[in-house]
């Protein structure tokens, strides 16, 4: 349950995801002890993990990802190391997109953050 072995506890039963993630900068990030890369929970949640596709009220549902779950960590944790993993005008600035709109509008499959950096094979952009 420590936070650097979560990956490992979940990778237990969910071995595929748990390799990709590793490879992914999240994965990488943890690995190297940065206390802000998101693990498996950071992201489901612990307790009350939830199936992404049907429930609307899941943090990575395709309505909620990109505020809840992208969006969270600077808003929690605005030290320099959480900004070095996502710079402060991403969420707001795809909030503001022709994307972020359509999908308040209710249009789930308008793009959002993981539609197109992926989910848990994030890599760097360069
Ligand atoms: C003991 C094995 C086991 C462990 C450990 C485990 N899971 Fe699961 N998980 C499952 C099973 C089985 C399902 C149901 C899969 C299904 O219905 O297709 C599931 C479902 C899920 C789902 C919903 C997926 C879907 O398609 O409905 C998520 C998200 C998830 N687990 C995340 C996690 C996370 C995060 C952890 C670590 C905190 C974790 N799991 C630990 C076995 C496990
Ligand atoms: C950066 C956030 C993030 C992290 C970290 C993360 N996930 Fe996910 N995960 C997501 C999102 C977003 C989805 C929904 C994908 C979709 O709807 O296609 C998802 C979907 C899933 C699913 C269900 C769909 C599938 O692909 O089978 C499981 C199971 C799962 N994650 C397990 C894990 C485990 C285990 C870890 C840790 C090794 C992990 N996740 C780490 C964001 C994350
Ligand atoms: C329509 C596709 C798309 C969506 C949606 C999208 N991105 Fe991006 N993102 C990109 C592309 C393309 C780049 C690379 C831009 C470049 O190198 O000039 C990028 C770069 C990034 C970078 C790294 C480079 C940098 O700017 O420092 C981060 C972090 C990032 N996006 C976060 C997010 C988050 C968080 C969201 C959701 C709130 C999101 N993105 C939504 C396409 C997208």
């Amino acid at each position: 349950m420590n936070h650097w072995k979560v990956a490992d506890t979940c990778g237990e039963c969910h071995t595929e995801i748990a390799k990709i993630y590793g490879a992914s900068i999240h994965g990488v990030a943890a690995k190297a002890g940065v206390k802000d890369a998101p693990v498996c929970v950071d992201c489901h949640g612990e307790h009350l993990i939830l199936d992404p596709k049907e429930i609307a009220a899941s943090p990575v549902n395709a309505a909620n990802v990109s505020a809840e779950t992208c969006g969270r960590l600077p808003r929690e944790r605005a030290d320099r190391q959480a900004c070095m993993i996502l710079p402060a005008d991403r969420v707001p600035s795809y909030a503001d997109s022709y994307h972020g709109l359509a999908l308040k509008g209710g249009k789930l499959t308008a793009a959002n953050c993981a539609s197109c950096h992926g989910v848990h094979n994030i890599l760097q952009v360069q």
